[in-house]
């Protein structure tokens, strides 16, 4: 039998042109592709039509399948000498697990590569023409997830995301993004830093909205904007205003000088 294969490939945001030449190779040269529900239809619609596919998705509220039970399935395709695109949004190695999913291939002794992707903070900024460091406004940049193990509480170093030139990118934020801004805010970020939510990035239907650190809350709440979406904090947002005249309208539009 031949040895088995396990490319973990990001998939990017959601437009397939964003996606890596390499990955779209391991897409049309694997003989099974798995996937998960942040990866596109139209990243799909490249999978040739006579590769198997395994869905392992993780709808909200639904069952998806548990983690342990993707790295057995990957472990077992490999053993069983398949060549393997394992398929993941934006990134396999920013908050997609896919470190814990390399574990277990190492462990196993599966042959694997990792083709990384463009992680979705990289293609909602690109979309919007927003660079997330500049000169003057932002010499650090931070990736932060917004959602913790098991709902535990947030606990993250809050004097240092305060820092007034770091550019704060929170990913899985939707449900605790009122608690984060209020945090910054308490620990010395000015109320009227400007937030950028952007959901659905590079997708057809990508929809954004500007806001502050002390608005975003109730701005979220009442724009009720699709998921996943995800929050780009700091001051390069404020760039918006001259980058962005013509890109998807907005659906709400604060300015630090209302708050
Ligand atoms: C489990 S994380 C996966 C991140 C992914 N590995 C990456 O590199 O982008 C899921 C979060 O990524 C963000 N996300 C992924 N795709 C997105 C998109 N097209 N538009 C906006 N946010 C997105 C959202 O914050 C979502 O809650």
């Amino acid at each position: 039998m031949h040895p088995g294969m396990v490319f973990l490939v990001g998939a990017g945001p959601g437009d397939p042109d964003l996606l890596t030449l390499k990955a779209l190779r391991a897409i049309e040269t694997a003989d099974v592709v798995v996937f998960d529900r942040l990866v596109s239809e139209a990243v799909l619609a490249l999978v040739p039509k006579g590769t198997a596919r395994i869905d392992v998705g993780k709808q909200p509220r639904h069952h998806p399948m548990p983690q342990e039970e993707i790295n057995r399935t990957l472990v077992a395709l490999g053993r069983a000498g398949r060549c393997v695109a394992r398929l993941k949004g934006g990134d396999p190695f920013v908050f997609g697990r896919g470190g814990e999913e390399a574990l277990a291939l190492a462990q196993a002794g599966i042959a694997f590569e990792v083709v990384p992707g463009i992680t979705s903070a990289q293609g909602c900024a690109a979309a919007l023409r927003l660079p997330l460091t500049h000169r003057g406004l932002a010499t650090g940049l931070r990736f932060l997830t917004g959602h913790c193990r098991a709902d535990a509480a947030l606990d993250f170093d809050w004097q240092g995301l305060a820092d007034p030139r770091t550019t704060l990118v929170v990913y899985m934020g939707h449900a605790n993004i009122r608690e984060i801004a209020a945090e910054m805010i308490a620990h010395g970020r000015p109320a009227s830093t400007p937030v950028l939510v952007v959901s659905r990035g590079t997708l057809a239907d990508q929809r954004h909205l500007t806001s502050t650190l002390a608005a975003i809350g109730s701005d979220i709440a009442r724009a009720a904007l699709p998921t996943p979406a995800l929050f780009i904090i700091g001051e390069v947002v404020s760039l918006r205003e001259t980058l962005g005249a013509d890109s998807h309208g907005e659906t709400a539009q604060r300015t630090a000088a209302n708050h």
